[in-house]
């Protein structure tokens, strides 16, 4: 099958080392995960690389599967995961026998590449049904009050935009287009971005806050909350906060939270 997402996995996994994913985005999600996972099942749906994989087996859960439909992420991502002995499962198929199998469900930048709203709600579903009863999903979709200046989040090594320009309003599932571009310095909390230079392009889709809460809520979920992020101040000393802020005040993803 042909996936967008294939040959991306070593970019994938590189940007973890990108200023906001590590001070902002990495430390915001792992906040809402118990320090100590070791009665927990958990699921990473959605695994990529497995950047989040490696830290939920990291913080001992019992049981951790990384589940993708790109065969390239699920190789980059057991390869990793071996070299580090991580004692991770990886899928690319997820079969009735894993329903209520999991404490927590993890689903990074998964929701926004639901290309219909019924792909949403069946998504939605499947998240609900890995579930046991009183378990957790935490996911973070595009937020759905992006901020509207396709360069506003360029320092961070991306833009977002609405792909047909036609549409002056947001449409339900209307594409959006991220463009993806690496720091060129080693030193990433300054202005010397590669601007000129765009490395990958990937469609992703926009979804309402009404939407998801709706496909969240005939799935089964209840208690949906939406978190802020956060800087990860203790992690360098060095840190600007300036240089975080403008995310900090909107960001491109939002964080939810949400029970079965
Ligand atoms: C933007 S990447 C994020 C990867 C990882 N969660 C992270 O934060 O680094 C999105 C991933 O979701 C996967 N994906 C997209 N749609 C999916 C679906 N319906 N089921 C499972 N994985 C999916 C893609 O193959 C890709 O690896």
């Amino acid at each position: 099958m042909n996936h967008q997402f294939d040959n991306l996995a070593k970019l994938y996994a590189s940007m973890l080392d990108w200023p906001l994913r590590k001070h902002v985005e990495v430390p915001s999600v792992m906040r809402l995960i118990e320090k100590n996972l070791c009665d927990r099942d958990v699921l990473d749906y959605g695994c990529g690389p497995g950047i989040y994989t490696e830290r939920l087996a990291k913080r001992g859960a019992r049981k951790v599967l990384g589940y993708d439909t790109s065969e390239d992420m699920l190789t980059y991502a057991r390869t990793h995961a071996a070299k580090k002995n991580l004692r991770i499962t990886f899928t690319s198929t997820l079969g009735d026998n894993l329903n209520k199998q999991f404490d927590l469900v993890l689903a990074v930048y998964v929701m926004p590449y639901a290309t219909t709203l019924h792909e949403l709600t069946t998504m939605c579903a499947q998240m609900y049904n890995l579930l046991r009863p009183g378990g957790r999903l935490v996911s973070l979709p595009i937020h759905p009050h992006f901020h509207s200046d396709r360069n506003y989040y360029q320092n961070y090594g991306f833009r977002l935009s609405a792909l047909n320009k036609s549409i002056p309003d947001r449409e339900e599932g209307e594409e959006l287009l991220l463009e993806l571009f690496p720091p060129a310095f080693g030193n990433m909390i300054n202005e010397h971005w590669e601007k000129s230079v765009i490395k990958e392009e990937i469609i992703a889709h926009y979804w309402s806050m009404t939407a998801m809460t709706d496909a969240l809520t005939q799935a089964g979920f209840r208690s949906i909350k939406l978190y802020n992020h956060i800087l990860d101040e203790q992690s360098d000393a060095s840190l600007d906060r300036t240089f975080f802020q403008k995310y900090l005040d909107c960001p491109h993803a939002a964080i939810l939270e949400c029970l079965k």
